[in-house]
């Protein structure tokens, strides 16, 4: 089984980056092959708008560093989507990167029964931190899963970290930990 953790935080060891590498490390643990990604370390544009995924070619035609990383995705049976929230929404390292997976969608997927291009089956986990109590921003996860679905991606678990504001909240934070855990055992053992 193939993972790709994409990573929009710009800390590579904080509250998001943590409970994404611990579900990777339990789902590595159970025979799955990870492979991670922080976006913050990638030259990338967002969606130009040129279309040229749906007139010239069945991928994004821009060609910088998030090329590799629109390619691993497509081919991921579990896609870990981890992010913080800034000013209410994931963070523009995250939504660049959900931008060009427009490229996974098929010409006029609005009339078509199948919207993407992808392999059936395949899962989206989200990671949503954020220093706000759950009260707040839940309604983001619910906004994505229509998002995922469309470009190939079924959404199975969303673990939010709330209330965490240093880096090392989560790691701290064994009930969250734990669910990430669960959430790999269910998806992959
Ligand atoms: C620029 C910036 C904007 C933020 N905006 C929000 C926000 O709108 N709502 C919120 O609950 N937390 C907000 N936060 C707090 C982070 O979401 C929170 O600390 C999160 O746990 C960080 O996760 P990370 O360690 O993976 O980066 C913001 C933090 C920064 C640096």
């Amino acid at each position: 089984m193939k993972i790709v953790s994409v990573l929009g935080s710009p800390r590579k060891t904080g509250n998001s980056a943590s409970i994404a590498k611990r579900f990777c490390d339990t789902a590595e643990g159970l025979g799955a092959d990870v492979q991670t990604f922080f976006l913050n370390d990638l030259k990338y544009q967002g969606c130009q708008a040129c279309m040229g995924c749906k007139l010239e070619k069945e991928v994004c035609v821009l060609n910088d560093d998030l090329t590799e990383v629109l390619n691993a995705a497509k081919e991921a049976d579990i896609l870990v989507a981890a992010s913080p929230v800034y000013m209410g929404e994931m963070t523009s390292q995250f939504k660049g990167f959900l931008d060009r997976t427009f490229s996974y969608t098929v010409p006029d997927f609005h009339s078509q029964p199948k919207t993407h291009r992808l392999d059936d089956g395949k899962k989206v986990v989200l990671v949503q931190t954020q220093g706000q109590p759950d009260s707040m921003f839940g309604e983001i996860s619910q906004k994505f899963q229509f998002i995922f679905q469309l470009i190939g991606f079924e959404q199975s678990h969303v673990i939010r970290g709330c209330q965490m504001n240093m880096p090392d909240d989560a790691i701290k934070n064994e009930e969250t930990m734990k669910q990430a855990e669960d959430a790999a055992k269910q998806l992959v053992g």
